[in-house]
């Protein structure tokens, strides 16, 4: 493989403290990616991460930003264009759920969801796309969605409803972006060992319940998400949009034998 792939290129991926965004960072880097980190706030995690990211020969720098609000994360694109003098590649992975029955879900348990997962990233992409179409740079966006764009999940209805929303979005913008020659895929993990699961991991039972609907029967890594973000991300997907790609293990489409 090609170990600079991504040599002059700059990334911004949201959400990247830690967790699946967090490891996109690190395998990007190490594939020659210059880094704009996000997050709520900057704190240690992201002073670790720039200096990893920096040991590793690349640029990093980290931008807050509350992407639940639309302005934010309009802010965000231009202000990552800013730091480096260019923008190559958006990977919208900030995303958060809440559990509930559906009868229960507040208005604004409601509102977190879909504006963190759906429509911050919806105008981060067309401030993305503004930039691209302006400076004529063959952008490159991947969306970290979720196997609940394609399957249920029942107790998560926002999420699956935001998740479901990126699916169609990505879709819709793949024909509409083409002409300008940006690409945009969806990446759709399954269950994978990070802090949104921190609660089935402690729970030997459903883990165990989990696992036995994964044919590859473990959870997924973070890196075996960013093995995947790396490669729509680069020339290699070059032919490649519109598309989501499953990092389950096989649980989506999986079938127990009676
Ligand atoms: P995580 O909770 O470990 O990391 C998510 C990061 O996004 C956190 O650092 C959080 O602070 C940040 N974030 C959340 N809301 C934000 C906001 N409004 N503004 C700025 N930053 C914000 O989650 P994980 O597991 O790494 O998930 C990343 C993405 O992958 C999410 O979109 C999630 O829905 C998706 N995903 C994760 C799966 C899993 O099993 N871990 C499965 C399927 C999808």
């Amino acid at each position: 493989m090609d170990m600079d792939r991504f040599k002059n290129k700059v990334a911004l991926i949201t959400g990247s403290s830690q967790g699946i965004g967090a490891a996109c960072a690190l395998k990007l880097a190490k594939e020659g990616c210059d880094i704009i980190l996000n997050g709520h706030k900057f704190d240690e995690r992201g002073e670790k991460l720039i200096a990893r990211i920096e040991k590793m020969g690349q640029k990093a720098s980290f931008l807050a930003a509350d992407l639940s609000k639309a302005k934010e994360a309009i802010k965000l694109v231009n202000d990552a264009v800013k730091e480096f003098g260019h923008l190559d590649i958006l990977i919208n992975n900030a995303g958060v759920e809440k559990k509930a029955d559906f009868w229960e879900v507040t208005e604004e348990d409601y509102d977190l969801v879909m504006n963190t997962n759906l429509k911050g990233v919806f105008f981060g992409i067309q401030s993305f796309v503004n930039y691209c179409r302006e400076h004529k740079v063959a952008g490159t966006i991947i969306n970290m969605s979720s196997v609940h764009e394609e399957i249920v999940f029942p107790h998560f209805a926002a999420y699956c409803a935001s998740k479901g929303g990126l699916r169609m979005l990505t879709r819709n913008l793949a024909t509409e972006l083409a002409p300008f020659n940006i690409r945009i895929n969806n990446v759709a993990p399954g269950a994978v060992s990070t802090p949104i699961n921190q609660d089935l991991l402690n729970d030997k039972e459903q883990l165990e319940k989990v696992l036995q609907n994964i044919p590859l029967k473990r959870m997924g890594k973070v890196e075996d998400v960013a093995n995947v973000v790396a490669f729509l991300a680069s020339d290699d997907a070059a032919y490649v949009t519109g598309s989501t790609y499953f990092v389950d293990g096989g649980l989506t489409y999986h079938y127990e034998e009676q």
